[in-house]
């Protein structure tokens, strides 16, 4: 098959990229943080169920359309029916998730560029340097415009690089290091004294909490922005895999790897929380709820990491390596989403198109970080809790109702002549037809309401 608008070169390559998406800060931050304040193991329980029941099958919608469109979302939406009408909701479905996936990467870049000046402050630690040091985990606007904009460049160059020499080839570098400092991070924690503490509060469930729909919601939003899902991600990284290859088992391993590591996170930081506090680090915010906001990241941990003496200074080194590792992997699959599109429906250069989107967002975001106290939050909330299940919504109606079924099915035969023996086959077209909307709907009301 013809290369031209670039594929991945082989299954492991899919498996780095698509992994290095759906692996982010919402793993390593936000699921230990959403699993602590939420009942721990009874918020850990409730989330694999969503992972499996409904973030599994609504990411096979997309790397199914994806693959079988061998287009962009804008392009891919628009052609499943010769209905003018729905493929035109198609296309708009295909636009509004290239500006959330925008929206999402301009407050993402912020984070993201602090785990950068983090990681050189562990650096300028190590050397001694304790003034520079200073300025770089002191929160203020230069430093952030800097590290937001040095965080866009990296992301711009590995976009421009292309699918094989980029995303490919950095994903396949960058995740197994990340996995192997996450381990090594999490064997190192668990030898402290109070790590048991932490344990215990991640890993036995309160039950009563369980049909909490707070929690609930929490659980369901995490595993959307967790599987990168609804905003067109996964589908431009669908068109990007062989034909030879079975889908739904390289999707069912890509929610596996997300979601272990996820659980691992766990593992890593509510043990250093309460490894933390042991040490007189105040762990709990005015309400006497664990603190979950940028505060754990940016002050709990690096006030422990300081007072373990010299090996806080590796630890806290690993730490923001694997921070900046993850943001980074997932960073260039958000600007795939409108690099893509730009690249295939105006003929523009990758190179130019990757520079003027990444600009673009960098401007975005600079607009957020002169105005963080009004805007963050909002355009957090905005991007992820509204349009990310929304959307998510419209792919499972276009997979489940709008595409034609004997199409649907002819594209998840490619790669696996005997799909049709298998449970996939007989489950996943009803499931995403009617299963996945309702659910998806049930908890975007509730949001609503
Ligand atoms: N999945 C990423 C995380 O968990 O941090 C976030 C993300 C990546 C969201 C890519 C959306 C996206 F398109």
């Amino acid at each position: 098959m013809s290369t031209a608008r670039g594929e991945f070169s082989s299954r492991f390559g899919f498996l780095m990229a698509a992994t290095g998406s759906a692996v982010g800060l919402g793993n390593i931050w936000g699921f230990p943080t959403n699993a602590a304040s939420n009942g721990g193991g009874a918020f850990l329980f409730t989330y694999l169920i969503l992972a499996f029941l409904l973030a599994y099958p609504a990411l096979m919608a997309e790397l199914i359309i994806g693959r079988h469109a061998q287009a962009n979302a804008v392009n891919a939406l628009r052609g499943l029916s010769d209905n003018k009408v729905t493929a035109r909701v198609g296309a708009g479905v295909g636009f509004a998730g290239m500006i959330t996936v925008t929206l999402i990467l301009s407050f993402y870049a912020i984070v993201s560029g602090w785990m950068l000046s983090f990681m050189f402050a562990a650096v300028a630690d190590i050397a001694r340097l304790d003034s520079l040091s200073d300025w770089l985990i002191q929160s203020g606007t230069a430093r952030d415009l800097i590290f937001t904009l040095m965080f866009y460049l990296l992301t711009i160059y590995v976009v421009v690089a292309g699918v094989r020499n980029g995303i490919e080839k950095w994903a396949s570098r960058l995740m197994p290091s990340l996995y192997f400092i996450l381990l090594a991070l999490i064997i190192y924690v668990m030898t402290l004294d109070g790590a048991m503490e932490g344990l215990r509060m991640y890993l036995v469930p309160d039950f009563s909490r369980v049909a909490d729909p707070e929690l609930i919601l929490g659980a369901m939003g995490q595993a959307f922005f967790s599987l990168s899902l609804g905003v067109g991600t996964m589908l431009i990284y669908g068109s990007y895999v062989s034909k030879k290859e079975n889908l739904p088992m390289i999707g069912g391993m890509v929610t596996l790897m997300d979601i272990s590591v996820a659980v691992l996170a766990g593992l890593l930081i509510l043990p250093a929380m309460t490894v933390a506090a042991l040490n007189g680090i105040e762990i709990y915010d005015a309400e006497g709820g664990l603190i979950a906001g940028p505060a754990l990241i940016i002050s709990v941990l690096p006030a422990l990491f300081d007072r373990m003496g010299d090996a806080g200074l590796i630890v806290g080194l690993a730490f923001f390596m694997l921070m900046s590792i993850a943001s980074l992997t997932s960073s260039i699959s958000m600007l795939e989403v409108p690099v893509s599109y730009i690249v295939e429906e105006h003929k523009v250069s990758r190179r130019k198109a990757g520079l003027v989107l990444g600009l673009v967002t960098a401007v975005i975001s600079v607009i957020i970080v002169l105005n963080f106290g009004l805007l963050f939050d909002w355009v957090v909330r905005l991007t992820t809790e509204f349009s990310q299940p929304l959307l998510g919504f419209f792919f499972a109606i276009f997979a489940g109702w709008i595409w034609n079924r004997n199409s649907l099915l002819a594209e998840i035969r490619q790669g696996n002549p005997e799909a049709q023996s298998g449970l996939f086959w007989r489950i996943w077209p009803w499931y995403i037809k009617f299963v996945c909307p309702v659910i998806i709907l049930a908890v975007y009301v509730q949001m609503i309401f």
